[in-house]
């Protein structure tokens, strides 16, 4: 509130010392709101358990995700596949973050991951983006972290067309839950060959992974490394595409029963 005082310095000090002196309290003001909504709290060191604890402090259901997120062991054994210099990584199907936070922690804090998730209820988790959001500050991940809100392709069905929580009706989903869309199509024009890594665990329809992958080849650069979530007998048609996957553009380096880790080939 201005002071009379206030009102009539205003017209009698030059208009660039008061434009200054307003500076000066618009920057204390600023300063003062920022310190008031930054934790002090340091963040816990990240694992997958410490989490989960997390998100279900927040209210997520235990059950659905630990049955939604890849388990610590197969992202440490991804993890031993990456690049030495991996620092350039593409994400697509976040749910709530945790495989998405397991992997910028790991890559520590020159790295940036594109995370690619439309945001929709899944295992009746809704709005997941806001959770993934509150786990990357909870852990202080979130200056190495791209979120792009859409679908890796064209908007494909929610759940994997399952009813994992119960009560799902995905014809509702389609009419309320609106998101961008082609962005793994979109991204190829913007950052060919740049990726050191993706980890692709979005649309479990195998006809659309395998043209997710269309995209990867050209995203990835020569010698990145590529990670299949779900390469298992509970997901055949994962486990197929990643059969077939042709040795000319990638050379398999293993599978844990879950995860499936390929190179790109350096010349192809
Ligand atoms: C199995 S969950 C991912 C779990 C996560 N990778 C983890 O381990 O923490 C699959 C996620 O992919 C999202 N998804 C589904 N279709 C997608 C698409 N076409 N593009 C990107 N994400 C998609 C789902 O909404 C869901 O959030």
């Amino acid at each position: 509130v201005n002071s009379p005082l206030r009102e009539f310095a205003k017209w009698i000090v030059p208009y660039h010392v008061w434009n200054r002196l307003r500076q000066k309290r618009l920057d204390a003001g600023r300063a003062r709101q920022l310190s008031a909504t930054l934790s002090s709290a340091k963040a816990d060191e990240y694992t997958c358990a410490a989490a989960i604890d997390f998100l279900v402090s927040l209210g997520c259901d235990h059950a659905q995700v630990v049955a939604g997120s890849m388990p610590q062991m197969s992202l440490d054994y991804a993890r031993t596949f990456l690049p030495a210099d991996a620092r350039r990584g593409l994400h697509v199907g976040n749910f709530v973050g945790v495989s998405l936070a397991y992997f910028i922690h790991a890559l520590g804090g020159a790295s940036v991951v594109v995370a690619v998730d439309p945001n929709i209820v899944h295992r009746g988790i809704a709005n997941p983006a806001s959770r993934v959001l509150a786990l990357l500050e909870h852990f202080e991940l979130e200056n190495n972290c791209l979120l792009l809100t859409g679908y890796s392709l064209e908007r494909s069905v929610a759940n994997d067309g399952r009813d994992y929580a119960g009560g799902f009706a995905t014809t509702e989903a389609f009419a309320t839950e609106p998101s961008c869309a082609q962005v793994l199509p979109q991204l190829t024009r913007l950052a060919p060959a740049t990726f050191d890594f993706a980890v692709m665990d979005g649309n479990h329809d195998g006809i659309y992974l395998r043209r997710e992958l269309a995209c990867i080849v050209t995203l990835l650069r020569p010698g990145g490394v590529l990670v299949l979530d779900d390469v298992s007998s509970e997901w055949f048609e994962i486990e197929r595409v990643y059969e077939e996957i042709g040795s000319e553009l990638f050379e398999k380096l293993g599978t844990d029963g879950r995860v499936g880790v390929l190179r790109k080939r350096i010349a192809n």
